[in-house]
């Protein structure tokens, strides 16, 4: 748990030391949940979403992109169901006056549990070496069995007043369990009650609840009430795909872990819409296909696991995580949830219009099943940079040993693909033919040039940034117009002709290379 806090730690650390992420306002100490993207963030950022909407909407002829308002038809919210129920269960700590969600007060103590029985499943690996059976040993060990027994419990309590909506039930769980606040370690809690996320505003010539505007909670909403004008315009036949990527806002009662979970966010949504009854089918599909967008950046499957929903929305009637192995553990990084026709069905009742499709297959009209897949921007960020930071310890030559921090980015989204160092800053003809080369390569991809230390620290910089390759410009460079390619991960050198350095990169990083 100590290395796994380093391990964040290091990460926040390197955002802001590099560039990649800053505390918004930070010169008035900064707004709680809510993160700027620096330089190096923002170009890393860019290439998730450029990714995830290629493999949607380039490679996919029956997926559209649309890019909807934040602000939408107050009314939109109520049929949603936003309005009523998008609530998470608050509670106060009556000695310390900080507030909790008091599902995740439990939440957290069944992950000491769990953590707990890991510890002793560890144990016993060590113990027992190659012969360890852990299926065997999970099934058969008492004290693994006793604390899944608990597990099973309390998550069977939580689950079913969650479901019903029920506080005091969960209040009562929090006392039963003996949960402290973990800042003041006192037990005296205030009542659970609801507290709705959604953040409002006012429309300016409005007075009033009439007026009152909220800011989107989720994309998805944008693609449900544009479907008509979407199938209409596009001629697109079901099943079909609307995608989009957008901000959302949520006014979370606990923000926290960095950019995992914030006030001010953005979603990758794509809602397929479907005919009734072939909805699970499709489901599968998508579930396969969105962890295989993961696994082609490189994520080992280890580190990637489905998480089914144990209640699901009234809504819903299929529903799982893609939970990701975070610094702080296993937690949603996607979801995949099949939607049934509850937000058309609904859309269509309180705007009194007809949202319907005419299947000249089937020769009738229906209102459409959805399969929605949906990912945060910035939690696949923070799932990025979890796998691939890494501290690598190099040998040299003369066996001297020496720490390098890398991170090792998939080349196709690495925020600067090639970075273009003189060997010498103050030699004329060296910096000649480094800044025509910049500026050449700079034509086809992102590129950077410096000359602000030696050549061993630039190359530790660039491979702290991700920059799969460096090419030195040197003397000889001045003779016969080659280079030094370095390569981040191999760290092999190779000399080449100046004039074939774009077409070596540009194969490497082309974006093609994660889809085939
Ligand atoms: N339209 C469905 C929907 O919004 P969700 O599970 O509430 O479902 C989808 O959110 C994804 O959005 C999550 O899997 C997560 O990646 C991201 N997300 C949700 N709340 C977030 C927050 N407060 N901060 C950052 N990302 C968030």
């Amino acid at each position: 748990m100590a290395q796994q806090n380093d391990q964040f730690k290091k990460i926040i650390a390197h955002c802001k030391e590099y560039g990649f992420i800053y505390q918004s306002s930070e010169v008035y100490d900064g707004l709680s949940a809510v993160y700027d993207y620096g330089p190096l963030g923002s170009l890393l950022k860019n290439n998730i979403k450029e990714y995830w909407w290629k493999s949607m909407v380039q490679m996919n002829n029956n997926i559209v992109g649309i890019d909807a308002a934040i602000f939408m038809h107050p009314k939109t919210w109520k049929a949603s169901g936003h309005v009523d129920a998008f609530n998470d269960p608050l509670v106060d700590n009556k000695t310390s006056n900080k507030r909790y969600r008091a599902d995740v007060l439990v939440e957290d103590y069944m992950d000491k549990i769990e953590a707990k029985i890991n510890k002793e499943v560890d144990k016993a690996q060590k113990r027992f070496g190659d012969a360890f059976n852990e299926q065997e040993f999970r099934l058969t060990n008492q004290r693994v069995l006793a604390n899944q027994a608990k597990m099973d419990d309390i998550g069977g309590r939580l689950a079913t007043a969650m479901t019903d909506g029920d506080m005091e039930g969960l209040k009562q769980l929090i006392l039963d369990l003996e949960i402290a606040c973990p800042e003041s370690g006192s037990k005296e809690w205030t009542d659970v009650r609801q507290f709705n996320l959604m953040f409002s505003t006012q429309l300016g010539n409005i007075a009033g609840e009439e007026g009152k505007l909220y800011l989107r909670p989720e994309t998805a909403q944008g693609i449900f009430v544009n479907f008509l004008n979407v199938q209409k315009t596009t001629r697109q036949k079901v099943p079909f795909g609307i995608a989009q990527i957008g901000k959302a806002f949520r006014n979370e009662i606990v923000a926290r872990q960095f950019i995992f979970r914030m006030r001010e966010f953005e979603q990758m949504e794509m809602q397929f819409f479907v005919k009734p009854g072939t909805e699970l089918e499709w489901y599968e599909k998508w579930k396969e296909t969105r962890l295989n967008w993961h696994k082609a950046l490189g994520t080992p499957e280890s580190k990637l696991r489905f998480h089914d929903h144990e209640n699901l929305a009234h809504y819903a009637n299929a529903a799982v995580d893609i939970q990701f192995d975070f610094p702080f553990g296993f937690k949603e990084l996607e979801g995949i949830h099949s939607r049934t026709d509850f937000d058309l069905k609904a859309h269509q009742e309180l705007s009194g219009r007809k949202i319907q499709y005419f299947d000249p297959e089937e020769n009738a009209n229906y209102v459409p099943y959805v399969v929605e897949t949906s990912i945060g921007c910035d939690r696949m960020f923070l799932a990025t940079l979890s796998n691939c930071l890494i501290e690598e310890t190099l040998t040299s030559a003369d066996g001297k040993e020496s720490k390098r921090d890398v991170l090792k980015l998939h080349p196709a989204i690495a925020p600067i693909k090639c970075a273009i160092l003189p060997l010498k800053k103050n030699e004329p003809g060296i910096v000649e033919k480094a800044k025509g080369l910049f500026k050449e390569l700079s034509f086809s991809f992102q590129c950077q040039y410096d000359d602000t230390g030696s050549i061993g620290k630039l190359y530790r910089r660039q491979d702290a940034v991700g920059t799969p390759f460096c090419v030195t410009v040197d003397f000889d460079t001045l003779e016969d117009d080659t280079v030094t390619l370095r390569d981040r991960d191999t760290l092999e050198q190779i000399r080449v002709p100046m004039s074939e350095v774009e077409s070596i990169i540009r194969e490497k990083v082309n974006m093609k290379n994660l889809f085939v």
